[in-house]
């Protein structure tokens, strides 16, 4: 069997500095695990467009569409800021999001006891906090139809349309049940039925395709109450399950439970593949950061921890995923920070490059 393939994308301003830590990571599984990734680079976003003229190569596409998973930095940067819409930076992210048709984003908000203290709730409230959010990405309000601003009497009305079906629904509800079952079998749908008739369909369907899934124990909460349960007792969640427009707000608030935006994660997953795995496209949270580019000062544990997500749900292999996992906890429990991360004064923190061998380091001890 061939090894399993990964199309890596570094990006625009610190993108390649926190990805050149990844490619640490991914030496280290190579070397001390043997596991051998079939991996090839290319550019995506400004750089892209410095190369091609376009922020995505077609090249680059049906790459991304071939290989298991696609690990991307960042993408823009002022530099881009006056292109002509069409070929800015962030339009090679939706390209590569939309063509893979990647309808299911997990949001991780998981808070390292060491970083207890960053969270603006108190430390008991957000000590072990380990909860997935499950947003619609392809859907919903965002691109139904009809939209724009009209002409009406003698003033204008601005329209979005709040559209899902059926199918919708239910691909993005599977995806979240099959996350549960990995998890820990309870799920928690999120809506507005009592307001909405698109709200109403999606947890008519959720409760069916719940069927499929018996031991999963699954709840509904219309989504404004969730806003108030995430910041008043998170731990009560595991896998939440909700549309585009929601899951962008809660999963937003959800992520700022556990800190910093340098810790932050996240997986697009898409239909499965031959091989049963979903399409799927891992990314950190973050954007390019370009007041710190070129310094050494990124946080690279973003990235690191979207390839621990590959790891999981593209490579299935759930355990190195823990053990990367466990290195960055202890690597911060430690006391090993980037600038980002210092609380207390009087603490040096490390660069980029420095976390990164850091990382490498917990996981040499973990053998
Ligand atoms: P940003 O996420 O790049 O930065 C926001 C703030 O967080 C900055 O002060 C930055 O220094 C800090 N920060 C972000 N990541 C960090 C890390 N890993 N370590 C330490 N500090 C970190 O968002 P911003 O400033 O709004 O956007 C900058 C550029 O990035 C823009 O061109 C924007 O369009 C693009 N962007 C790209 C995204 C993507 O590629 N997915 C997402 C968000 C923004
Ligand atoms: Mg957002």
């Amino acid at each position: 069997m061939s090894n399993p393939s990964l199309l890596i994308l570094p990006g625009d301003g610190i993108g390649p500095e926190v990805m050149a830590e990844v490619r640490k990571i991914i030496d280290w599984f190579s070397a001390k695990r043997d596991l051998q990734f079939d991996v090839s680079e290319d550019l995506v976003g400004g750089a892209a467009y410095d190369k091609h003229g376009v922020p995505l190569a077609d090249e680059t596409m049906a790459k991304a569409q071939e290989v298991d998973a696609v690990l991307l930095g960042a993408v823009g940067g002022p530099k881009y800021d006056d292109l002509d819409f069409s070929v800015k930076p962030e339009r090679g992210l939706l390209r590569l999001r939309k063509e893979m048709d990647l309808y299911s984003n997990l949001r991780p908000a998981q808070c390292f006891d060491a970083l207890a203290d960053f969270s603006s709730l108190k430390k008991d409230v957000v000590a072990g906090l380990d909860i997935m959010i499950v947003r619609e990405l392809t859907s919903g309000v965002y691109f139904g139809e009809p939209r724009g601003i009209f002409e009406e009497g003698n003033e204008r009305v601005g329209i979005n349309t709040q559209r899902y079906t059926e199918s919708e629904i239910e691909r993005v509800a599977r995806s979240a049940f099959e996350l549960a079952m990995r998890r820990n079998k309870k799920l928690c749908s999120m809506e507005k039925a009592n307001v909405m008739e698109s709200g109403i369909l999606w947890r008519e369907v959720v409760t069916r395709v719940g069927k499929d899934y018996p031991e999963v124990e699954l709840s509904h909460m219309y989504a404004d109450n969730g806003a108030m349960q995430l910041v008043r007792a998170p731990k009560q969640f595991d896998v939440i399950l909700t549309d585009n427009l929601f899951g962008d707000i809660l999963s937003d608030c959800a992520a700022m439970l556990t800190g910093s935006l340098g810790m932050l994660p996240s997986a697009s997953l898409g239909a499965p593949m031959a091989n049963g795995r979903p399409k799927a496209l891992y990314e950190p949270v973050h954007g390019s950061a370009p007041d710190i580019a070129g310094q050494g000062k990124a946080n690279p544990i973003a990235c690191i921890l979207s390839f621990a997500m590959a790891l999981r749900y593209s490579f299935d292999q759930g355990a190195e995923a823990d053990r990367l996992e466990a290195a960055i906890e202890k690597v911060l429990a430690d006391g090993v920070r980037t600038a980002d991360l210092l609380a207390e004064e009087g603490v040096q923190p490390v660069s980029t490059s420095e976390m990164g061998d850091a990382i490498v380091a917990a996981l040499d001890a973990s053998l």
